[in-house]
């Protein structure tokens, strides 16, 4: 017993997760996309948000996207295009690490179980365009955006795809999920099923997650980006969006701290419905599957013990064909990157695959 209790539990734990499979690595297309966005986002210039959006912005952007075959095949499936949308402070590396991605890779993931999927460096993230973060990236251009890049993309649009989607199965990650909220609220046919990570309308309280502006967080990386780009300070503060010490590699952790984007001030204000704590309007005429899935510590998702206040979700989502939640063991906010990331894989494709994708 006193030689058990004597291990150490991460190292231990990080070896339990090490995957018996090696996935494949996809055959991945990147291009730079011109996007056309119009949306009606929020009066800033008071520093908060007024109550109704009135500003009309239209936009043209260039979009990193980087669209992946299936390494198998699975009749039914290439037709059907997994959109992974990362949340704040994140890119592209979120669902899809160069750390260790047999355990933490959803694209790897998906591929080799058949899916064809694209994956982004989000508007005012990674390699895409940055432009203002008080007047233009704000939630309802961020909705408006994706929602065109996913119309591009179900038409047959996206680099390396040649061929039109019957199907559009939309990633979230916390605001990744906040936006595909938006989209199934103001475009409810565009997509056909949800999963959305790490985000529940009632919001918890984030914690230590202290955001600054990136350019004085670290201006080697972000020293050109104007003061309304923000990010979390240092990895103390990245830990908060983490379970707690065991649940993760504090490789991981190391990875991500050094790989850490921003997000805007306008998108941290401007998520619409704010009122009571609830952030993000429901979605009455989306007819689609739902799947609303968090780590069991999750601090913003999860306000009552086992992440309980998920059920509740379904409210918001009234005309849906389905709605289901899961809660996923050991995993904070970032449930990606910790050891039980093959567990959220495992459930969420359970959950395609009963439910017809
Ligand atoms: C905001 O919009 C709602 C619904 O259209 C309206 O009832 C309300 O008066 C508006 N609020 C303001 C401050 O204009």
């Amino acid at each position: 017993m006193v030689l058990f209790n004597a291990l150490p539990i991460v190292p231990l734990l990080v070896y339990l997760s090490r995957p018996a499979h090696t996935f494949p690595t996809p055959r991945c297309t990147e291009s730079l996309a011109s996007v056309t966005a119009s949306a009606t986002n929020f009066d800033l210039s008071s520093g908060s948000p007024p109550e109704n959006a009135t500003v009309p912005v239209t936009g043209t952007f260039r979009v990193k996207l980087r669209f992946c075959e299936p390494t198998v095949n699975v009749p039914g499936r290439a037709d059907t295009l997994q959109i992974l949308v990362h949340g704040s402070t994140y890119d592209h590396q979120y669902m899809d690490p160069d750390f260790e991605p047999d355990t933490y890779s959803w694209v790897r993931w998906a591929s080799a179980h058949g899916y064809p999927t694209l994956n982004m460096d989000r508007l005012a993230c990674g390699e895409s365009d940055h432009p203002d973060p008080v007047t233009v990236v704000q939630n309802p251009f961020d909705g408006a955006f994706v929602a065109q890049i996913i119309r591009l993309a179900r038409d047959g649009g996206v680099a390396g795809a040649h061929r039109p989607f019957k199907k559009i199965v939309y990633v979230g990650h916390s605001l990744g999920s906040i936006i595909g909220n938006e989209v199934i609220s103001t475009v409810p046919d565009l997509i056909d099923a949800v999963i959305l990570t790490g985000y529940g309308h009632k919001i918890g309280n984030p914690g230590d997650a202290v955001f600054l502006p990136a350019n004085e967080v670290d201006p080697v990386r972000f020293g050109d980006l104007p003061s309304g780009y923000v990010t979390s300070v240092d990895a103390e503060a990245r830990a908060s969006f983490y379970g707690p010490e065991g649940t993760f590699d504090p490789a991981m952790l190391a990875f991500d701290e050094a790989h850490k984007d921003t997000v805007t001030f306008g998108e941290l204000v401007s998520v619409t419905g704010t009122k009571d704590g609830i952030v993000g309007k429901p979605a009455p005429d989306f007819k689609g599957d739902v799947f609303t899935v968090a780590g069991d510590s999750d601090q913003f998702a999860c306000t009552e013990p086992k992440c309980a206040n998920l059920a509740s979700e379904e409210q918001f989502y009234p005309a849906a064909r389905s709605f289901e939640f899961a809660v996923i063991p050991d995993a904070g906010h970032c449930i990606n990157l910790h050891l039980t990331a093959p567990i959220l894989y495992k459930t969420a494709l359970n959950w395609l695959d009963r439910h017809g994708y």
